[in-house]
């Protein structure tokens, strides 16, 4: 259990981790762009966390590449963001060569073998409350490190061992928290108590955490430093696996020492597509959102954005009425295509995209009750985070990875230190019940065992001309998709930088709830005021996203946008 130091021997620690810190990255001050607007030659690293960005650019320094600087940054994000970094969780990865070569890795969660299609329902069929959320029963089997594994035997140039050491330093030397983890871990307090019993790292016995207090966390030091020295068998056999094993058995879980040694990351096609121009790369099912991405940007292409202006009314009527339909698409025909046959080639016939969007009208909004999934011949789920990554030869890597619910399931494995995800509610749980993002499924997303859940995360590169253009991503569950489409068009359509097109106020639409999330500022009273008489419920939102991207300038140089809504950061040289 974390126990929290003294002033005086905190001060100590706090110097010694600060400079350990950037003798470990190899950084000199000033590295990061003081606004995250810098602008970079040799490579750049946008995360949701400064110092793992930090750690991203000691790799691309050494003489790493683009994947080498990706694994080293996901293990850091393990301890320095425990929200969504992980190794209990999964992701996804988009890749993009320098010479135009692409690929996806799929290191999602899978379903236990024992899982079962109603496992989460009562006797009278209803979903019991909560779990698949918290506890044990919630996690799927973790896909991370046999996701870094295969990444970095593929790509990887740099030894897997000197990708790891950064994490584990600063799990065993501790790092100095920011003030938004403060809050986070405080406000989680009682929760990591219920689920964690025995005490973890994240606990803090002596009072709340304070901004700069320094989270050292052995057991997450000493489980890295097994996937060190053995690879992903470190992880899935063993000692960790023990423990994982152990933790199921001291709750409802049901992650057996088979699953895990089962587990496989698995290379996939990228779904490609083009949107003015542009050459759009991006993830495939289990991912729903490469798919959806691509149907938003081809019902949208049509209409004059530009002329009309960002979140003008007409605009945000397009975009809305574009995603209620996509929205209505993944619910009916999304799931894992290894267990579902997802009529991927249908959904992304920019003609069936188009045809979709002839039923609105300017005049008032569609109803998501008049709007089905498209009719299509089939023969026969806040917390995640985003991080892009380029180096200097120009190989560009997007990787979203996830634990689902900010901290995942709660549950830290006892002796090995790390958060479990609550994956599961990614599916399905029973038809038409939604799950904790509001988000609907059905026979495509059902709970099967070995089955990989649904996911809205869209890890996404664009390229112009043979040329890498834009490495893209956020975490926020369903507003994942919608997302990654407002920051593209803003981009693209709207001539912003990558830094304004991050912050650029969103919306959102998923068909179901029949509403619009609109973040404060985004539109103004008038035009709320007219949407609403059109029929648009516009509900007033907190943050949507939280947007890391790179967009490579005509000149060759990197320009990161690092989203202002979090602690996120830029770093570059
Ligand atoms: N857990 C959020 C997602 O994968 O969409």
């Amino acid at each position: 259990m974390q126990k929290a130091l003294s002033p005086n021997t905190k001060f100590v620690w706090h110097c010694i981790n600060f400079y350990l810190i950037l003798i470990l990255t190899g950084c000199a001050a000033g590295q990061l762009g003081k606004n995250n607007s810098g602008e970079f030659k040799n490579g750049m690293v946008v995360s949701a966390n400064g110092i793992a960005s930090k750690v991203g650019i000691s790799i691309l320094k050494k003489g790493g590449n683009a994947v080498d600087a990706a694994v080293a940054v996901q293990f850091a994000l393990a301890v320095v963001y425990p929200n969504a970094g992980n190794i209990g969780g999964g992701g996804f990865m988009v890749y993009r060569a320098a010479s135009g070569e692409t690929n996806s890795l799929d290191f999602r969660e899978k379903a236990p073998s024992a899982a079962t299609r109603d496992m989460y329902l009562d006797s009278l069929g209803n979903p019991i409350v909560d779990k698949s959320l918290h506890g044990q029963i919630a996690s799927g089997v973790p896909g991370s490190v046999a996701g870094m594994e295969a990444a970095h035997k593929k790509y990887g140039k740099l030894s897997w061992s000197a990708l790891l050491q950064p994490a584990i330093d600063l799990a065993k030397n501790g790092f100095p928290i920011t003030k938004r983890q403060a809050s986070q871990l405080n406000a989680n307090h009682p929760r990591f108590m219920h689920f964690n019993p025995d005490g973890t790292a994240l606990i803090k016995l002596t009072g709340p955490w304070q901004e700069n207090d320094l989270l050292v966390q052995t057991q997450l030091a000493n489980t890295l430093t097994f996937i060190q020295q053995k690879g992903k068998s470190g992880f899935y056999e063993g000692a960790v696996a023990d423990s994982i094993v152990a933790e199921m058995k001291a709750g409802n879980g049901i992650i057996t020492h088979e699953d895990l040694k089962n587990y496989r990351a698995i290379w996939r096609k990228p779904v490609t597509g083009t949107f003015k121009g542009y050459d759009v790369i991006t993830m495939p099912p289990p991912s729903s959102g490469g798919i959806a991405l691509m149907q938003l940007l081809e019902s949208v292409e049509p209409y004059p954005f530009k002329k009309w202006g960002h979140n003008a009314d007409s605009t945000f009527q397009v975009m809305v009425e574009a995603e209620r339909r996509a929205y209505a698409d993944r619910a009916t025909h999304l799931g894992d295509a290894d267990f579902y046959n997802v009529p991927q080639t249908e959904l992304l016939k920019p003609t069936y995209n188009k045809a979709r969007m002839a039923s609105f009208s300017f005049d008032s909004a569609s109803t998501s009750a008049s709007i089905k999934a498209g009719e299509i011949d089939i023969p026969e789920h806040l917390e995640t985070t985003h991080f892009s990554i380029v180096d200097r030869a120009g190989n560009a890597v997007a990787i979203t990875t996830t634990l689902n619910a900010s901290f995942g399931s709660l549950i830290v494995v006892k002796g090995a230190g790390f958060l479990l995800n609550d994956e599961m509610d990614d599916f399905s749980v029973k038809a038409g019940a939604p799950n904790m993002f509001g988000l609907i499924g059905g026979k495509a997303n059902e709970i099967a065992a070995n089955k990989r859940m649904l996911s809205s995360m869209t890890p996404t590169i664009l390229a112009k001309d043979g040329k890498l253009f834009m490495v893209v991503g956020t975490p926020g569950g369903s507003t994942i998709i919608t997302s990654v489409f407002q920051t593209i068009l803003n981009v693209i359509d709207f001539d912003m930088t990558m830094q304004q097109a991050v912050d650029a106020k969103r919306f959102h639409h998923q068909w179901l709830p029949d509403e619009v999330d609109v973040e404060k500022t985004a539109l103004d009273s008038v035009k709320v005021k007219k949407l609403e008489e059109k029929g648009y419920k516009i509900i007033k939102s907190g943050n949507i996203g939280r947007v890391d991207a790179i967009l490579r300038t005509p000149r060759g140089k990197y320009l990161g946008g690092a989203d202002s809504r979090g602690d996120d950061k830029v770093a570059g040289y």
